[in-house]
């Protein structure tokens, strides 16, 4: 079994062999600080010194450096680690576009096509997917989650878990998964990135642990610690985080490594004096590998022979390293990853460009379409294409996409996406007007008189794509720059405007909101950004996506979020302000409420019926509603289910997404979709942390968004 050959190579390491299972370095660039040296990298592998890499890929590279680990003492092979995000060559959509989707066997299938093409590529483990959840778009890196909320975010950690590990680990298409950042990262104060997270425990676990959960029992192999201090403590030393959560009590057999540095940062953040208590802190609390800061490969061998970490300890953080290189299959070949052929194969490959033009159709939210204004017909005369991402190229792959050669022109822009789609006899005009962060109006008139010219107008804007991603928070919002005069200015003109948004976070854009006609939100949407995106502009795709998190009017709202308590006070209506929970000068609801997302049909909600009005513990009671297709496109719905609590020990959200379905209609035709409630989508975490039901009156709602739904009461006796 791999538990004997595991024991039997523990019995042959040295302390400082298995110390150096727990170490891992950076390969090529330079991050946070000085990087241990290609030639002292090379010398710590062949002594056994050194259990992983990070940012190694490639199957030469890794299979020399493998080479090297082949020569050691005991030919432990190497681990290697990579951040792939979404997507290895082929991009897909940044991960919250992705989520905007609610489509999980698509999510599953392009965390498959990653696996795939990473793994031939010589790498064995992904630094993702990170389910942290996100209500808080200041922060750079809400790009890369999954949104605001827990059932969805969890449903989308399991999917992107398995779409990674595949069938089972030891299989040649499928590399680790690594739920992170645990925990409680997306909390940061102020949206800025590695800052303190500061919140109750019963939002700890009934808000941001569910997606870290769902991952541990969806078999993710590894968890990384976070950067910040979760309640004081810094969650790469959080015992109470990882022994007694994630290896106790959710068993939690795979192992734990930190972030970037993470050990040895404990010091700024003044929980140690030095890397030695640093690495004595993050490996008691059951940190397992240390990435970067050197502090284990340093110290931990001082502080077995000191007494102050028992041996057992380390040799636990040794076996669950040293058993997913056996599950990796690693130590029956330790090359069997780096294949040129199968590397060869994935690249350009146009079954994942077609998984990727998919699912970046998917993510697409139609946030306005007034008068019908989308799709265009193939017969429009003469379109300007207008703004400073019209034409953009690599910006498509938004942050984390760092492997696609730099002169490529495989990435697909809007422009070339829509010259493509369009028809023969359909005029395409182009005028950037301004840049992204431009304060100058130079363009705006030939990007007026383009627009004068045309019958209808599409203009692309956003943010650059280095606006979001780790360590890219942005106290301000709004579309950058003078974008929005641009807006004006043609919209201006009278022209039909249809107005694309480029951008990792929701973004701040009343004035278009207001004006345009149409509006996409397309996020960041990868390789195949342009064709995904003219084929909804041309109703080859009819959208679908619903947005996984709430778009704020502006800043001041910030934190934002559908599941929020209600007060002692609330406001009944916009109006409402006096002396009620409010702003003065604010509507309290966001501009495009979680969940919300048009098509060009019309979807009809009949009234919720339920199979009884009340159930008792034990059973269940089914809610059924009928969904039409009142429009005349075929499209598809997310019926989404919400849950509220009237009456319970602790306050309860005002509603909580409980279920959804994905239903296609063809136009005119009607589905019901039902919802099964049991006392499992009732429970909650009470003031000491029990995860209870209570009896007592309910109210359920069905709708297309959080806001506009259908509801109906019910009983748990
Ligand atoms: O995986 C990442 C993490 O999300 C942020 N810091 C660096 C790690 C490795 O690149």
């Amino acid at each position: 079994t791999i538990r004997q050959r595991v024991d039997s190579v523990m019995q042959l390491m040295t302390l400082e062999e298995k110390i150096g299972q727990m170490n891992q370095y950076n390969g090529d660039w330079e991050a946070t600080g000085p990087i241990t040296k290609e030639g002292d990298k090379q010398d710590q592998i062949r002594r056994g010194r050194l259990g992983s890499m990070l940012n190694v890929t490639g199957v030469e590279h890794t299979r020399q450096l493998q080479g090297i680990a082949m020569s050691s003492r005991l030919k432990i092979p190497l681990l290697f680690g990579q951040d792939i995000i979404h997507g290895y060559r082929t991009t897909f959509p940044i991960p919250l576009g992705e989520a905007a989707s609610w489509d999980l066997e698509a999510i599953r299938g392009a965390s498959r096509v990653a696996a795939r093409e990473v793994a031939a590529a010589g790498v064995h483990w992904t630094f993702a997917p990170m389910v942290d959840i996100a209500r808080d778009p200041r922060w750079g890196r809400v790009m890369e989650g999954a949104g605001e909320d827990p059932y969805l975010g969890s449903c989308i950690a399991r999917a992107r878990v398995q779409g990674f590990q595949g069938r089972q680990l030891g299989d040649i298409d499928a590399v680790m998964a690594c739920a992170k950042h645990y925990a409680g990262y997306g909390a940061a104060i102020g949206g800025r990135d590695y800052n303190s997270v500061d919140m109750s425990l019963r939002t700890l676990w009934e808000v941001y642990l569910p997606p870290f959960r769902a991952a541990a029992e969806a078999g993710a192999a590894t968890f990384m610690s976070s950067f910040n201090d979760l309640n004081g403590i810094p969650a790469t030393g959080n015992a109470y985080l990882l022994r007694d959560i994630l290896k106790g009590q959710w068993k939690f057999n795979g192992f734990v490594v930190s972030d970037w540095g993470a050990v040895g940062e404990m010091i700024n953040h003044g929980y140690a004096k030095d890397n030695k208590q640093a690495a004595l802190e993050a490996a008691t609390a059951g940190c397992d590998m240390d990435m970067e800061s050197r502090s284990y490969i340093n110290n931990l061998a001082t502080l077995v022979r000191e007494g102050k970490i028992k041996i057992e300890l380390i040799d636990d953080a040794v076996r669950r390293i040293l058993t997913k290189k056996f599950e990796l299959g690693l130590f029956d070949d330790p090359y069997r990853f780096c294949n040129s052929q199968r590397a060869a194969e994935q690249w350009n490959n146009t079954e994942n460009l077609k998984t990727a033009q998919e699912m970046a159709e998917k993510s697409i939210v139609l946030l306005k379409n007034d008068n019908q204004l989308l799709p265009l017909s193939g017969q429009t005369k003469t379109i300007a294409l207008i703004g400073p991402l019209i034409k953009s190229g690599r910006e498509n792959l938004g942050f984390w996409s760092y492997q696609w050669p730099d002169d490529s022109e495989r990435i697909v822009s809007p422009w070339a996406g829509i010259q493509k789609k369009a028809g023969s006899t359909t005029r395409l005009l182009y005028a950037k007007g301004c840049g992204i962060t431009d304060t100058s109006r130079a363009g705006f008139a030939e990007a007026i008189e383009a627009a004068r010219q045309a019958d209808v107008v599409i203009m692309n804007v956003g943010e650059a794509p280095d606006f979001t991603g780790e360590a890219k928070s942005r106290s301000n919002i709004h579309l950058p720059g003078i974008q929005e005069d641009l807006v004006r200015a043609i919209r201006e003109t009278g022209k039909p405007l249809i107005v694309l948004i480029s951008a990792g976070r929701p973004l701040v854009f009343n004035y278009t909101a207001d004006h345009a006609d149409a509006i996409l939100y397309t996020w960041w949407l990868g390789t195949e950004a342009g064709n995904a995106i003219a084929n909804v502009l041309f109703g080859g795709y009819n959208p679908s996506g619903k947005l996984p998190i709430s778009f704020p009017r502006t800043e001041g709202q910030i934190p934002i979020y559908y599941n929020h308590f209600s007060t002692g006070r609330p406001a009944r209506n916009d109006s409402d302000v006096n002396y009620v929970s409010a702003y003065i000068d604010l509507p309290n609801d966001p501009r495009y409420p979680f969940g919300y997302g048009l098509s060009y049909t019309r979807f009809v909600y009949s009234d919720i019926t339920l199979s009884a009005p009340s159930f008792q513990p034990g059973g269940t009671l089914t809610a059924t509603v009928t969904v039409t297709n009142a429009g005349s496109f075929d499209g598809r719905e997310t019926v989404q289910w919400y849950i509220r609590d009237l009456v319970g020990s602790v306050v309860r959200p005002v509603k909580e997404l409980k279920g959804f379905e994905q239903v296609d209609l063809k136009a005119g035709e009607s589905k019901k979709v039902t919802l099964t409630v049991d006392v499992d989508k009732l429970r909650f975490y009470n003031d000491k942390l029990q995860h209870i039901y209570e009896p007592g009156e309910f109210r359920l709602f069905v709708g297309g968004n959080s806001r506009d739904t259908k509801e109906i009461g019910f009983t748990l006796k």
